[in-house]
């Protein structure tokens, strides 16, 4: 029996160096109500008077023993795990952060902006008008009749007969003018659609910027002026400024404005075709017809208008040969800005 006893504490013993032992298993195993320590106790009636409290003695230190060194062990596998733990969740706050990806404006978000920055700093207003337009405001109001031949090149997208996307912003300017008396000095940026089929300068949709004054003795100088500003603001001090005689039927006269290159300084370039000049917008003193339709007087008032590509102007700045670019979403473009 103490044979047995002495075996006991030996298989524990060894047991107990693998560090991943289950200790309850082994406690059950040897100390639980069927285990191997209890079974040996158990038959300890055989035992002879003399011998029975000598064993009984090894018994008890055999118990203590298993029980002692199940818990020396418990507390071993615990720190264990608790290294592990704090091995796996070890915060090393001298490495380098993950630096967190920051977006950034679109470009043509970008010059929208701008141009916002240049036109506030002249006093005038941003307003917004609908996307989805009465017919009335996109073109009639606009002195484009129904049969216009003007209506040809601002084919757009029909809600119904008279419910359309707005071909350009200039329905804006009917818009202001029928809220708010002059002075008026708004700009209007914004969508506008076409029915044009997608390639490198042409998009069913795009984005214009309107500007429109109104007020007391506005004459061609003031649009001039305006003009010159943004271009210089927009370009660079050097730029120049050229209106060439043009027809809008919502104006009268009518100019399309080129800016100077401001790439070769109008000798003549890639970006200005050899041109030495780049067309960037459409302008005209406010017809007579377009305010007397806005309720405004025109032997009382006058003013002047302009329109403008935002993706043109967008392109000429940066460069770019293709539209397709600016919709296309691919960061890899898009991070050179
Ligand atoms: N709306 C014109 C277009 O889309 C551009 C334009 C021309 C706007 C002359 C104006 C203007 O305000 O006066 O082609």
């Amino acid at each position: 029996m103490r044979e047995k006893l002495e075996n006991i504490r030996k298989e524990v013993e060894t047991l107990l160096q693998q560090s991943d032992v289950n200790l309850e298993e082994l406690r059950i195993r040897y100390l639980g109500k069927k285990g191997e320590l209890t079974s040996v106790l158990r038959g300890m009636g055989a035992l002879s008077a003399e011998e029975r409290p000598i064993v009984g003695q090894l018994a008890n230190d055999v118990r203590f023993f298993i029980e002692n060194a199940i818990a020396v062990k418990a507390e071993e596998q615990k720190k264990e795990q608790m290294k592990m733990k704090f091995m796996k969740e070890k915060l090393d706050v001298t490495a380098p952060g993950n630096a967190v990806k920051v977006g950034k404006r679109h470009p043509l978000a970008k010059v929208e902006m701008e141009m916002w920055d240049i036109f506030l700093g002249m006093g005038f207003d941003i307003i917004e008008g609908p996307e989805v337009e009465y017919d009335y405001y996109n073109f009639q109001a606009l002195n484009i009749p129904e049969n216009h031949p003007a209506r040809d090149t601002q084919d757009t997208f029909y809600i119904t007969n008279n419910i359309l996307l707005r071909s350009q912003t200039s329905p804006v300017q009917v818009r202001a003018m029928e809220k708010q008396k002059p002075p008026i000095r708004v700009i209007s940026p914004g969508r506008v659609y076409r029915s044009d089929a997608v390639d490198a300068t042409h998009s069913p949709m795009f984005h214009q910027l309107e500007g429109l004054v109104v007020d007391k003795g506005i004459t061609m100088g003031d649009l001039k002026g305006t003009l010159e500003l943004f271009a210089q603001k927009m370009f660079g001090p050097e730029t120049k400024i050229r209106f060439r005689p043009h027809h809008f039927p919502f104006t009268e006269p009518s100019a399309e404005v080129d800016v100077s290159c401001f790439v070769c300084g109008g000798k003549g370039c890639r970006v200005c075709k050899g041109e030495g000049w780049i067309e960037i917008l459409g302008a005209g003193m406010v017809h007579p017809y377009v305010l007397s339709n806005c309720g405004i007087d025109p032997e009382v008032y006058s003013g002047f208008a302009f329109g403008m590509g935002i993706e043109r102007i967008t392109m000429c700045k940066y460069g770019m040969d293709d539209m397709r670019l600016l919709y296309e979403n691919d960061v890899r473009f898009l991070n050179q800005f």
